[in-house]
Formats: C-alpha cells, sequence, structure tokens
C-alpha cells in the first residue's frame, strides 16, 4: 500500500467525515493506495481538537498556509464555505499540491473559471467532491445507459431533496446568506449531486427554465439575535437535453425545503422499452421497467456492489459513509494510475459546467424565461 499524506482545510461537518472514511481504510480489499491524514486547518479551536483523536495527525493549525508550507501534505482536501473557495484553491495549487475540492467549486461562475484556469496551468491532479454515483443503484443507472436497452429515451428526472429547513426555529449559518453560500444558494448546496450523472452520462442541458424559492425571511442567529436569510432554498430546473439526436425533457430538483425528505438523492429515466429508477431512500430498491404488451416496474435488491471492492458482505445495503470512502478510493487510484476503469470523481470541468447551468437558472428566473446554457 502506498501511503499518501493527507491535509483538511475546514474540519467541520465534510472535513470529519472524511477523516472518518481514513480511519476505517481497511474496508477496502482492492486498492493499492492508503490515506494518512497528516494535518488539518481550521479556524475553531474546538473544531481543531476533535482531530486530536487521530494520531498521526501531527499538525493541527488555525492557519492553512502553515498546512500548505508541510512538506508530508501531498493533496489538500477543502470543505470551508462556498466564498472562501477561489482563495484557498488557487492557494493550495500555488503550494504545488493536489487538490480534492468541495462543490460548488467556486462561489459562482466566474470564481469557478478563475479555478479551472489555474488548475490548467499548474498541471495538479484536482477532482471535485460528488459521492453519489459511487452508490451501487447510482452504478447501475449508468451501467443500464450504456445498455441501450431504453429505446427512445422520453424523460429524465435527477434532484436531491431535504427538509431540515422546514424548521423555522433552525439556526441560520453560512449555507443561508448569498455573501457567503453564493447568490446560486441551494443550486450551489445541492446542485453538483443532480447534475453529476446527468452530466458525465453526456445529458447536458441545453435550455433552461428555472423556478427558483426562497425560504424563511430570517433565522434565529444562534447568539440571540436574528440573521437576515436570502437565498434560494428551492429550485426546479426544467431543461432540454439532446438523446440520440431526439430533444429529451430533463428536469432537475434541489430542495432544502422538501416536506418528509431527509437527505434523498434520486434519478428516474424512462423510455420507451426501458427504465430505472433509484433513490437513497430505499437505498438497496432498483427499479427496472420492462415494455411489451404488459408493462411492468421490477424492483430488485442490490446489495453491496460498490466499484471499490470491500469486507463488507454482498447482501448488506450501503450508506453515505461508505460512498465517501468510495470516492476517495476512486480519487486516490486515479491520483496513482490505478483506477482500472471504475469511476472516476468529477473533474473541473464537469464543476464548471454545473456553474454554466446555474448561471443560466439565475438569468431565466430574473427573466422568466428559457435560457440557453453556455
Ligand atoms: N459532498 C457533500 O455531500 C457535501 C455535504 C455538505 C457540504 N459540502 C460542501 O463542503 C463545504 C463545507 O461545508 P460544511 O457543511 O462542511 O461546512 P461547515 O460549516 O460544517 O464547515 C466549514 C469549516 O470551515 C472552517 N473554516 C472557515 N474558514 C476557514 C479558514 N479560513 N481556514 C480554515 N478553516 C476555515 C470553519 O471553521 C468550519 O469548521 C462546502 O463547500 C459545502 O458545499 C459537501
Amino acid at each position: 500500500m502506498k501511503s499518501v499524506g493527507i491535509g483538511i482545510i475546514g474540519g467541520g461537518l465534510m472535513g470529519r467525515e472524511m477523516a472518518s472514511a481514513f480511519g476505517r481504510w481497511l474496508a477496502l480489499t482492492d486498492v493499492d493506495v492508503q490515506p494518512k491524514l497528516v494535518a488539518v486547518a481550521d479556524l475553531v479551536e474546538s473544531t481543531r481538537e476533535w482531530f486530536r483523536r487521530v494520531p498521526e495527525c501531527t499538525q493541527i493549525t488555525a492557519d492553512y498556509h502553515e498546512l500548505l508550507a508541510n512538506p508530508d501534505v501531498e493533496v489538500v482536501y477543502v470543505a470551508v464555505p462556498h466564498h472562501l473557495h477561489e482563495k484557498i484553491y488557487l492557494d493550495v495549487l500555488a503550494a504545488g499540491k493536489d487538490l480534492f475540492a468541495e462543490k460548488p467549486f467556486g462561489i459562482d461562475l466566474a470564481a469557478a473559471e478563475n479555478i479551472c484556469a489555474a488548475v490548467a496551468k499548474s498541471g495538479r491532479f484536482v477532482r471535485c467532491s460528488s459521492e453519489f454515483p459511487f452508490m451501487p443503484g447510482a452504478q447501475r443507472v449508468m451501467k443500464e445507459a450504456a445498455s441501450g436497452k431504453w429505446g427512445r429515451v422520453l424523460d429524465i428526472v435527477s434532484g436531491f431533496h431535504h427538509s431540515s429547513d422546514l424548521d423555522a426555529s433552525k439556526a441560520a449559518n453560512w449555507k443561508r446568506q448569498s455573501r457567503t453560500c453564493g447568490e446560486i444558494g441551494v443550486l450551489g448546496d445541492l446542485g453538483m449531486h443532480a447534475l453529476h450523472i446527468p452530466l458525465r452520462l453526456g445529458w447536458k442541458p441545453n435550455a433552461v427554465f428555472a423556478q427558483l424559492q426562497k425560504g424563511y425571511p430570517e433565522r434565529p442567529d444562534g447568539k440571540g439575535g436574528v440573521a437576515s436569510c436570502d437565498t434560494w432554498d428551492n429550485a426546479m430546473l426544467n431543461a432540454w437535453t439532446t438523446i440520440d439526436g431526439h430533444e429529451v425533457p430533463i428536469r432537475f430538483e434541489m430542495r432544502r425545503l422538501a416536506p418528509g425528505a431527509t437527505n434523498t438523492w434520486f434519478i428516474e429515466v424512462r423510455g420507451t422499452q426501458g427504465g430505472v429508477k433509484f433513490s437513497t431512500s430505499e437505498p438497496k430498491s432498483l427499479w427496472l421497467f420492462e415494455g411489451g404488451k404488459e408493462q411492468y416496474w421490477k424492483r430488485t435488491d442490490l446489495g453491496f456492489d460498490t466499484p471499490f471492492k470491500t469486507v463488507t458482505g454482498h447482501i448488506f445495503e450501503p450508506g453515505f459513509p461508505d460512498i465517501i470512502q468510495q470516492m476517495w478510493a476512486a480519487f486516490l487510484t486515479e491520483r496513482n494510475g490505478s483506477i482500472n476503469g471504475r469511476t472516476h470523481c468529477a473533474t473541473p470541468e464537469e464543476a464548471l459546467a454545473t456553474h454554466r447551468i446555474f448561471a443560466a437558472a439565475l438569468e431565466s428566473q430574473s427573466s422568466c424565461s428559457v435560457m440557453a446554457v453556455a
């Protein structure tokens, strides 16, 4: 096993999730590379303290520049609020490190373009975080798409729903304000999750009509006061894509206000002869459409069929921490030249493509018209 020194900038929700995926790396049975978390940088002392439970994490600092100067750090994972993406990603590249960057890869299209230009100039290995394609159900959707069994594709729906923002007493954080989350709001928050597989399969939207919706204009600020909240909370993008020469409607749903949903990622494709439906709310169930005189939606139990094999028995069900670990296996094996045809992580170009769609969606919302996607 080749060991790779990792530094994490931003040890909050996602920084800790990644550290825990490294901590159970022995679950993976067919990778030849292993992450070693050697450094973490975060502004908040209590957050930094959590990383003291990782014995090999010997550099714990408030100043990420110190982490970038550490020769043992080869790859930097960055999980900070969106307004800091561009500056920190460019600093990582300037320090000569490889980068695993959180979505949305910059606060807006201009930032994403700058980051992509810097990536190209640097020659560093850079990928963007997006874990749902590593779910066995998502893997199967991609396999079914390649099989050509669907006949003519009639429509596609891809989305991500959660409902925690329905609770008006939940304190505002940086994700509720355009200054820190971006004018794109929920698009930046959940858009990569809904768009990644369609983009990977070549279903790029050509034109989009957006319906964006705001949530509560004020929330508690967590310090006894009130904070104003100005981001879009729900987004419905009705778009057109071209598949095999046919114009196909494709809808992307990104909602922070989705009654009843916790963290539900889903994709549905319907064709004249076949189709597929998968949702993380039923993590083992895959639904396949079979056309004919009588028509069926057939359900099958998938089990633990992840792209990177594990000690976990094939009958068990996968979850969020598993696909985070799978995504890291993809990042590290691709970087190492040993991915061997398995699904690779989102590329800078794919991240930039999401921003072009978000920019068209904002224009569509303000003009109430269909906008072409660049
Ligand atoms: N892939 C996913 O499923 C997923 C899920 C949630 C969030 N995210 C993305 O991860 C990123 C972070 O989101 P989060 O939910 O972890 O946020 P968070 O608020 O939980 O964590 C952000 C951390 O960054 C730290 N920070 C801020 N400025 C810093 C600086 N200058 N130097 C060092 N640390 C700094 C904060 O102290 C905080 O601990 C965002 O880009 C978000 O879109 C991805």
